[in-house]
């Protein structure tokens, strides 16, 4: 949560972080600021709000000069989202300035000394506690700025990922990471700083991404210097070459990036197996697993730990891994599994899915995991990210950068990774008949196509929101490997529409929620070919003689349910093992209009920020 961006370099800073923020403002978008530096005067704008009503202040408040620039994009943590509040934020002395990801978590001990040494607050915020802080160490031990930094976040307990900078030092930033995203753009004479590539690979596609407890000495003009934040050794830089291109991070003739990404997914599913299913030879080839694969076939158990969207996906796993490769699963919410004291042996999997491969919980679930000698397995979609690393091995999901807040294209390149791999054990354990195995490759290959042909019903779907987008409550009903998605639509209506929504296996209704079933009430069925239709036709029924309005998720050419439901979204016929896939696209699709009839920030739902950093 919370985006930063920094420049050092030769080029007016203004833009460059500008864009950057635009850029990052999925990370969070209580407010934004922005400092620029000229070598003489800082020039600071901040504003709660968007980062268009920071460009707006800016333009009546600021000059706009300065070859060095930092700019922050805040998702509150600590303080109400306002002016005062908001990053960058001065020490006391007005010489230092800094930006700052996290939560400093022993801020309010910190900030009690400092008070009693005679140092002023302005903000509630943790940030202005730490620069003072290192202020404090700089004066106190007289040191340069860099080893200020290294002493004071010694001190510190939380999570950060900081840029800063000394009025008196107008060719250096410092930067830092724990636990938040941190990566370095190296161009020729000029450095870049962001919680993610995205600001400034039209410039670089050189990077550092820093480790947990490393920090950077940034001098323009000058080489990087990397130091351990624990003991101020160097560490010698690792530079990589991004494979992010410009296209991937616009919206593409889209009107939002959440329907973009919706629609990409056709050709992102078919990236995530592109070289890894070769349908025709009955292979797969997944080469984080196939070093591993006796720890998966060994395995007393699997676990998966994730939140939100991926958890969803987990539970999607369950239903395959159980079903084909016959090992017993438990999907656990990570911010549970971590507190829980859990059991777990060195002959446990534990899976960890994520989208950003930053979600604090979950890596605190994999450390944990660890700690207890389990084997950890990471499917992330973020290259480098800091659970792709905390990981023994892992699967990227290859479904190029998602910025809608809402999760979409990572729910269904999930399943499709953990799809393959449930579908390699299997055959290597011989719980799956080899006519299974290749049944599904070849069905796990079709899959493209018919999200395509699924997403061809969106103008229909369209039409179906604007009846219901007056609704006040959703339910969404799923059996078997649907109950997931049902769960997924739920969540994917309330994040973006404020709508409330339930989701809840079909048969588990009568165990309570049908006391909510009345004519308002829209239900939101998934019942497609599968093992239970018979039973999901009788739960429509149940709703149908409670006036129920059905809206059901239908099998091309299915007549049963056509009859009985209110309206139908059809999606093409797969095993109902792989059905996921296509029968979770209608209700993407559904909610992004509802969401748009009602005037919402499709892309950035309130109070939500793409990447929880925080647990
Ligand atoms: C929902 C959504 C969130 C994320 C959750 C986990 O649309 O985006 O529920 O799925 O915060 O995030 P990752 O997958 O990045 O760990």
């Amino acid at each position: 949560m919370c985006g930063i961006v920094g420049y050092i370099g030769n080029r007016d800073a203004y833009p460059i972080i500008m864009n950057g923020l635009k850029r990052l403002e999925y990370r969070g978008y209580d407010s934004a600021g922005i400092a620029l530096y000229d070598g003489e005067t800082i020039q600071l704008c901040k504003t709660k709000g968007k980062v268009v009503d920071l460009e707006a202040s800016v333009e009546k408040e600021i000059s706009k000069t300065g070859k060095l620039g930092i700019g922050h994009t805040r998702w509150a943590t600590h303080g109400i989202p306002n002016d005062i509040n908001s990053h960058p934020h001065f020490s006391n002395s007005g010489d230092l300035v800094i930006i700052h990801n996290g939560i400093i978590e022993n801020y309010a001990t910190i900030k009690k000394e400092l008070i009693n040494r005679g140092y002023i607050f302005n903000s509630d915020t943790d940030t202005e506690v730490l620069v003072n802080l290192i202020e404090d160490v700089k004066k106190k031990e007289n040191v340069k700025l860099g080893k200020a930094v290294q002493i004071a976040l010694n001190q510190v307990v939380g999570a950060y990922a900081i840029a800063i900078f000394d009025k008196k030092k107008p060719d250096e930033i410092i930067v830092a990471k724990l636990g938040s995203p941190l990566a370095i753009g190296i161009g020729d004479d000029e450095f870049f700083v962001a919680s993610d590539a995205s600001p400034f690979i039209e410039f670089t596609n050189n990077a550092i991404y820093l480790e947990d407890e490393e920090m950077a000495i940034i001098r323009k003009d000058r080489d990087i210097e990397i130091r351990k934040i624990k003991d101020d050794s160097i560490v010698a830089p690792y530079v990589q070459e991004l494979q992010l291109n410009l296209e991937q991070i616009e919206k593409g003739g889209y009107d939002h990036f959440m329907l973009k990404e919706i629609f990409e997914q056709p050709s992102v599913i078919k990236d995530t197996y592109r070289g890894r299913l070769l349908a025709d030879k009955g292979i797969i080839k997944l080469g984080g697993l196939e070093d591993y694969i006796e720890k998966f076939t060994n395995a007393d158990r699997i676990i998966i730990v994730a939140c939100g969207t991926s958890w969803h996906a987990g539970l999607v796993a369950e239903y395959i891994f159980e079903d084909w490769a016959r090992i017993p699963v438990e999907v656990e919410y990570a911010s549970e599994f971590r507190y829980r004291n859990p059991v777990i042996t060195e002959k446990d999997v534990v899976i960890a899915i994520s989208q950003s491969g930053e979600t604090a919980d979950t890596l605190a679930a994999i450390k944990l995991a660890k700690e207890k000698g389990a084997f950890v397995y990471g499917i992330c979609n973020v290259v480098g990210s800091t659970i792709s690393r905390a990981t023994h091995s892992g699967t990227y999901t290859h479904a190029g950068p998602e910025i809608g807040v809402a999760s979409t294209k990572a729910f269904t390149t999930q399943i499709t990774v953990l799809t393959m791999i449930a579908l390699k054990l299997a055959r290597i354990k011989g719980t799956i008949s080899q006519s299974d195995y290749m049944l599904h490759l070849r069905e796990l290959d079709l899959i493209p196509e018919n999200v395509a042909k699924a997403l061809k019903k969106n103008k229909e779907i369209e039409e179906i929101a604007a009846v219901f987008k007056d609704a006040t409550n959703f339910l969404y009903l799923g059996r078997g490997y649907n109950f997931p998605v049902a769960l997924e639509g739920a969540l994917k209506l309330k994040e973006i529409s404020y709508i409330h929504a339930e989701g809840y296996p079909a048969a588990e209704m009568k165990h309570g929620p049908i006391a909510l079933i009345d004519e308002q009430m829209p239900i939101v069925v998934i019942a497609v070919n599968s093992n239970h239709y018979e039973k999901v036709v009788s739960n429509i029924q149940e709703i149908k003689s409670r006036k129920g309005k059905i809206i059901a998720v239908v099998t091309e050419g299915d007549t049963v349910v056509r009859e009985m439901a209110d309206y139908i979204m059809e999606v093409p016929n797969t095993p109902e093992t792989l059905s996921p896939l296509v029968t979770t696209i209608p209700l993407q699709l559904l909610s992004y209009h509802i969401a748009l009839m009602l005037d919402r920030n499709v892309d950035q739902p309130r109070n939500l920020a793409k990447a929880v950093t925080v647990e």
